[in-house]
C-alpha cells in the first residue's frame, strides 16, 4: 500500500502542492518519497529513503521546478526500502517518469523479457518493469501518444496498479491507470490531481471523480478523459462532490482507522496472494528440512502462529510449536540448536520479546524465518528468508487487518510446504487455493451483510462484566483472538479457551445471562461442539454463536448468532470467522465510550521486553 499523487497547476510550480498532498498520504506507507517535475521539457526528480520529513530536510522537496509532477510515498514489497528503489522510476531515454501503487505479479517475466530488448534496470522493485514496457511500446510504434502506449502496456500486466506517468514528449499530461489500486481525480479551476485516496487533494478541491478498474484517464489542464483499458472506449463521468471535514478525511470517512483497517481486508487479503513464491518456496523447503519447527510471536501475531500450527499438521503432517515470544528464552533457550528452525510472526518487524528469542536462536545456529508487514524491520535483517505480509500501515492499534494477512500467508506456507511432501492431492491443493483466491469476497460478504447485525449485539451486551470465548481445532485461535480484541479496545474482561477444557474448571463461573461467544465452522469439531454449547446452556449462559449460514442446529441453540458463507475449508476458517469478532469488539468499545483506536497503556510496536 503506497501513495501516489500528481498535479497540473494553472499557476505557480507542482512540487510544494506535491509535498504536501504526499505528507496526507503518508498513511499509506512511509519507507521513502519522491517526486518528479518537467519544466521546459526537462525532467526533474527527487528521491530518496526515509520518512517525508527526514527526506525533506536534506533534499528539498519543494524545490523542483515546474508546475506539472507526480509523487510517491513507498510501502515497501518488492525490493528494501532504499533510495534506488524510491519512486519515481525513470525509462531508459530519461524522458518518461512513472510512479505506482499495487503489486505487478508477472514482472520477473517481463523484466527478462525487457532486459533482453537491452533495458538497463537500475531498481528491485517490481514498478520499473511498466515505464520500460511503456518506453517500448513507443519504441515499436512511434507514432503512438503516451496515453496510448499507457494503455497498450497496461494489458501485459498481471497483478494491481494505479499509476501515474509523465513525460518530456508530451509535457503537459499526466496519464494515470487503475486496476484494484485506489486512484481518484480531483478537479478546480486552476488546477487538476490525481492521487491514491482523496484526503491527498481534499484541503485543495472538494470536486472528486472515482476512477474505476480497468480505466485510464488523461489529465490536462482542460479536464480529464477516461477511457476503458480493454477496448478504448470513452467513459463519461462527472466529478461528485465531496463534504468530508478534515478528520473524517483521513479515515476516508470512517469514524475510527480500527473499522477502517477492518473494512480493507478484503484489499489486504487480495496482497497476500500477490507474494513472491521463490520467497515462500524456500522457506517452505527450510521448514520441510528442520527436525523442530517452533512458531513464535506475541498477542495476536501469536493466535496467527497457533491457528498455523494446525495448518502445518493437517496439511502438511508437521508438528510445529507455537510459542510466546516472551516465554521461548525460558522454555527453549537451552535445547534450540542448528536443527532447529524458528519463525518468528510480527506485524512491526521489531516487538522486543520477538527478536529476543530469535537473537537466542540465532545465537545457537538454528535457522531462523521471518514474516512482517514491514520490509526492512529488524526482523528482515536477521532472517535467513522473510515473507512480507503486504497489508499496509496499520494505524489501529489493535491489529486487524494485519492479523488476517498473516494467517493467508501462513495458509499459502502450510500449502506449499505439503505440496513439497507430497500430502495432499492436486485436487486437494487446487480446491483451497480457490477457496482461499475467494476468501476476499467472502471477507466482503461479512463485513456487507452482518455488521449492523454485531452492532446490534454490542448494544445488547455492552453492560456485560465479562465474556468467554471459545472454539475447537484450529478455531481455538480465533477465540483466543475475538477475546484479545474484546479486552484490549473495550476493556472487557474476558476469557478464552479450547471448548472442551471448560468443564475443567471454567464452567464453574457461568450464571444467568453470562456471555459465551463460539466460533463455529461446520468442520469435524462441529458435533461435539454442539455439546459445549449445550452445557453452557444448561448453565444459563447467553450464546453468541458465529456460524456456517444456514447451520440450523446451532440457530436453535443460540440467542444471537451471526453467519459466514458457507462452504469455508476448516484450515482457513480462522479468516472469515474472525470478521465479526473484530467488528464486536469494535462496536463494545464505542458503545462503551472508548476509542478504539487508543486503547490506554499499549502502543502499537513493543520494543521493550
Ligand atoms: C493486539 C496487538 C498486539 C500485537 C503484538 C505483536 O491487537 O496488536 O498483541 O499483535 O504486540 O506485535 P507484532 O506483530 O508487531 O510483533
Amino acid at each position: 500500500m503506497c501513495g501516489i499523487f500528481g498535479c497540473i497547476l494553472k499557476n505557480g510550480n507542482a512540487a510544494p502542492v506535491i509535498h504536501e498532498a504526499l505528507k496526507r498520504l503518508e498513511y499509506r506507507g512511509y519507507d521513502s518519497v519522491g517526486e518528479a517535475t518537467i519544466h521546459n521539457g526537462k525532467l526533474y526528480i527527487k528521491k530518496d529513503q526515509g520518512k517525508i520529513d527526514e527526506v525533506h530536510k536534506t533534499r528539498n522537496l519543494d524545490d523542483l521546478p515546474g508546475s506539472l509532477g507526480i509523487g510517491h510515498t513507498r510501502w515497501a514489497t518488492h525490493g528494501a526500502p532504499l533510495e534506488v528503489n524510491a519512486h519515481p522510476h525513470v525509462d531508459c531515454s530519461g524522458q518518461i517518469a512513472l510512479v505506482h501503487n499495487g503489486i505487478i505479479e508477472n514482472f520477473s517475466e517481463l523484466k527478462l523479457e525487457l532486459e533482453g530488448l537491452g533495458h538497463v534496470f537500475k531498481s528491485r522493485t517490481d514498478t520499473e518493469v511498466i515505464v520500460h514496457l511503456i518506453e517500448q511500446v513507443l519504441k515499436n510504434n512511434p507514432s503512438l501518444g503516451l496515453a496510448d502506449a499507457v494503455l497498450e502496456a497496461t494489458k501485459r500486466l498481471d497483478g494491481s496498479y494505479a499509476i501515474a506517468v509523465i513525460s518530456t514528449k508530451e509535457p503537459n499530461k499526466i496519464i494515470c491507470a487503475r486496476h484494484e489500486s485506489p486512484l481518484v481525480v480531483g478537479v478546480n479551476e486552476n488546477a487538476i490531481y490525481c492521487a491514491s485516496d482523496i484526503p491527498a487533494f481534499l484541503p485543495l478541491t472538494n470536486k472528486a471523480v472515482i476512477i474505476n478498474d480497468g480505466e485510464l484517464v488523461t489529465l490536462s489542464l482542460e479536464g480529464y478523459e477516461i477511457k476503458k483499458i480493454t477496448d478504448a472506449s470513452l467513459v463519461l463521468r462527472e466529478p461528485k462532490i465531496i463534504d468530508w471535514t478534515p478528520e473524517m478525511a483521513v479515515k476516508q470517512g470512517y469514524p475510527h482507522f480500527m473499522l477502517k483497517e477492518i473494512h480493507e481486508q478484503p484489499e489486504t487479503l487480495r496482497n497476500t496472494l500477490r507474494l513472491q513464491e521463490h520467497y515462500l518456496d524456500l522457506m517452505a523447503t527450510f521448514l520441510d528440512r528442520a527436525r523442530e519447527v517452533f512458531l513464535v510471536a506475541c498477542g495476536t501475531s501469536y493466535h496467527a502462529c497457533l491457528a498455523a500450527s494446525y495448518m502445518f499438521s493437517k496439511l502438511a503432517f508437521l508438528a510445529t510449536y507455537p510459542v510466546i515470544a516472551s516465554e521461548f528464552v525460558e522454555q527453549h533457550g537451552k535445547s534450540v540448536n542448528i536443527d532447529s528452525t524458528i519463525l518468528a510472526v510480527s506485524q512491526s518487524g521489531e516487538t522486543a520479546d520477538t527478536l529476543a528469542a530469535v537473537n537466542c536462536a540465532r545465537q545457537r545456529a538454528a535457522t531462523v524465518l521471518g514474516l512482517t508487514n514491514v520490509i526492512g524491520s529488524t526482523l528482515t535483517r536477521v532472517s535467513r528468508v522473510y515473507v512480507g505480509q503486504q497489508s499496509g500501515p496499520e494505524i489501529g492499534v489493535a491489529a486487524t487487518k494485519t492479523f488476517s494477512s498473516q494467517l493467508s500467508v501462513l495458509a499459502q506456507l502450510a500449502l506449499r510446504l505439503a505440496k513439497k511432501r507430497g500430502k495432499v492431492s492436486q485436487d486437494e491443493m487446487d480446491f483451497l487455493a480457490e477457496k482461499l483466491e475467494k476468501l476476499p469476497d467472502t471477507v466482503e460478504t461479512i463485513i456487507q451483510t452482518q455488521e449492523e447485525k454485531v452492532k446490534q449485539i454490542a448494544k445488547k451486551y455492552k453492560d456485560a462484566k465479562t465474556f468467554f470465548f471459545l472454539g475447537r481445532g484450529i478455531s481455538t485461535a480465533t477465540a483466543y483472538e475475538g477475546r484479545l480484541k474484546l479486552m484490549e479496545i473495550a476493556y472487557v474482561p474476558a476469557i478464552a479457551f479450547p471448548a472442551g477444557e471448560s468443564k475443567h474448571g471454567p464452567i464453574s463461573l457461568v450464571e444467568q445471562g453470562f456471555p459465551v461467544v463460539f466460533v463455529c465452522p461446520k468442520d469435524e469439531t462441529h458435533k461435539i461442539l454442539i455439546g459445549n454449547i449445550m452445557e453452557m446452556k444448561a448453565r444459563g449462559a447467553s450464546i453468541i454463536a458465529v456460524i456456517e449460514e444456514g447451520d440450523e442446529e446451532i440457530k436453535k441453540l443460540a440467542d444471537d448468532y451471526i453467519e459466514v458463507p458457507k462452504g469455508i475449508p476448516e484450515v482457513l476458517s480462522p479468516i472469515p470467522f474472525v470478521i465479526p469478532l473484530q467488528l464486536l469488539a469494535y462496536y463494545m468499545a464505542v458503545e462503551r465510550g472508548h476509542n478504539p483506536d487508543m486503547p490506554r497503556n499499549l502502543a502499537k510496536s513493543v520494543t521493550v521486553k
